[in-house]
């Protein structure tokens, strides 16, 4: 198996780049070459159509107002179903950022050619049954090649997953229980996600059941308990935390959390903090269930109730909508023993950014790929495959993503 060395041509590679999402991911990997190795990065678009790339290239070249970028990125043809493509785009890269999804169809091969071919792999993946899949089969093969596989690191689940651990930072004493509330703020013009982001959701929602017998293979031991239990939500419950209704996360950040937390405490014995994750009632509800998947993948608009189109939001739409995701924590004030009596102590904090999909989303893929190329040091001793909360505890991944809008604040202790 080859190893990951700094002799290659390229720092990032961004497979996938012709996608809704991947030609965001061009512009802001552009926009932030300056933050580079020595500061300066060398990348590479990839994908299966070398018309697509270029015509994704030539886009951003317009956008950001650069007379072009032809002369300074590589294009590389490689395709999924091809895996010398894929092994000859994996040797050239220090890391692959991969905008291929849905991940549970296309993710694998990429996951495996990274590992045999010494490159590390950040993705954008928000389903819980390949994350946690690759992480049951691919986690010791990763760690003896010292490669890095490092999933969920768009709006899913970046956000959620490195919140808590700053909320946890912030507060003065143990961090036991945090609650989120994810809320999407659109201007006139609407908002709404890409049909590929809403067929990855869709195929997710659909195989849950395939996640519990996952899980059981794991054989994880229960992690401790300490503090008050979370409030168990119901699928609509009026909060009080945020005078709204709320469902509960669809998504992958619950999933993606309790990960990160193992890690923690299985590795560096930090007490876990227990974490509910909802999101106002703006988007979607329980009903999806009820309408069949097939319909779901033909009609996306009709059956997203317009969240999500074949088109994808428009520019302006992307720039009149941003996010905020606010924590509510608890805990036990310092000097306090947290095993005995009830938590005493709170804490509120939030994560403000642009427009998730594809503006937050690609910044956050960047900013994980620029902090596993200036500081593998930082990083768990070994490769592996991780959550990103796992992955950039001890990094300064929350001061990059706060230069670059994904602002981090205490709102109230
Ligand atoms: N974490 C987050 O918050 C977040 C946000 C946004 C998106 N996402 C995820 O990102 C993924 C992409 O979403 P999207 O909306 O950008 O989808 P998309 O527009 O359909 O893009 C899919 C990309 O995959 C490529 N592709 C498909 N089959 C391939 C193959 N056999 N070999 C090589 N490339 C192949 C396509 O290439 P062609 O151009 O050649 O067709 C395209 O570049 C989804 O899984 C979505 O859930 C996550």
């Amino acid at each position: 198996m080859a190893t990951v060395t700094s002799t290659r041509p390229y720092h990032i590679i961004i497979f996938g780049a012709s996608g809704f999402t991947g030609q965001f991911v061009v512009e802001e990997v552009a926009r932030s070459a300056f933050e580079g190795p020595s500061g300066s990065l060398k990348w590479a678009l990839a994908g299966r159509s070398r018309q697509r790339l270029e015509g994704v290239l030539n886009q951003a070249a317009e956008t950001l107002r650069k007379p072009e970028l032809r002369t300074e990125v590589e294009i590389i043809v490689a395709d999924v179903s091809q895996a010398d493509s894929l092994a000859i785009m994996c040797q050239q890269g220090l890391v692959v950022l991969n905008c291929v999804g849905p991940y549970r169809f296309y993710g694998e091969p990429v996951v495996k050619a990274c590992i045999e071919n010494g490159a590390h792999c950040v993705d954008i993946c928000g389903e819980p049954q390949f994350l946690e899949r690759m992480q049951l089969e691919y986690h010791s093969r990763a760690m003896d090649s010292g490669v890095y596989v490092i999933g969920s690191c768009g709006f899913d689940s970046i956000p959620a997953d490195m919140g808590i651990l700053y909320t946890k930072n912030q507060f003065k004493g143990t961090l036991t229980a945090v609650e989120s509330f994810l809320t999407i703020h659109t201007g006139p013009e609407g908002g709404c996600a890409h049909d590929g982001t809403w067929q990855s959701a869709i195929y997710g929602f659909a195989d849950s059941g395939s996640l519990r017998k996952l899980r059981k293979k794991f054989g994880h031991q229960p992690l401790p308990v300490v503090g008050a239990t979370v409030k168990k939500r119901g699928s609509l419950f009026f909060s009080k935390e945020i005078d709204q209704y709320a469902i509960p996360f669809m998504g992958s950040d619950p999933s993606v959390v309790r990960r990160s937390q193992r890690f923690l405490y299985e590795g560096h014995q930090e007490l876990p903090v227990r974490s509910n994750t909802t999101t106002h009632l703006y988007c979607l509800t329980g009903c999806l269930r009820s309408v069949t998947q097939r319909c779901h993948i033909v009609f996306p608009e009709f059956f997203s109730f317009g969240v999500f189109t074949k088109a994808g939001p428009s520019r302006k739409q992307m720039e009149g909508t941003s996010f905020s995701l606010t924590f509510f924590g608890e805990g036990y004030a310092e000097g306090l023993d947290p095993s005995q009596g009830r938590p005493n102590a709170r804490i509120c904090t939030q994560i403000h950014g642009a427009e998730p999909g594809y503006v937050a989303t690609p910044v956050a893929m960047v900013q994980a790929a620029i902090t596993v190329l200036n500081e593998p040091q930082f990083l768990p001793i070994k490769g592996g495959v991780y959550s990103p909360g796992a992955a950039f505890a001890r990094t300064t991944l929350i001061d990059r993503l706060n230069r670059h809008g994904l602002v981090f604040s205490v709102k109230r202790f």
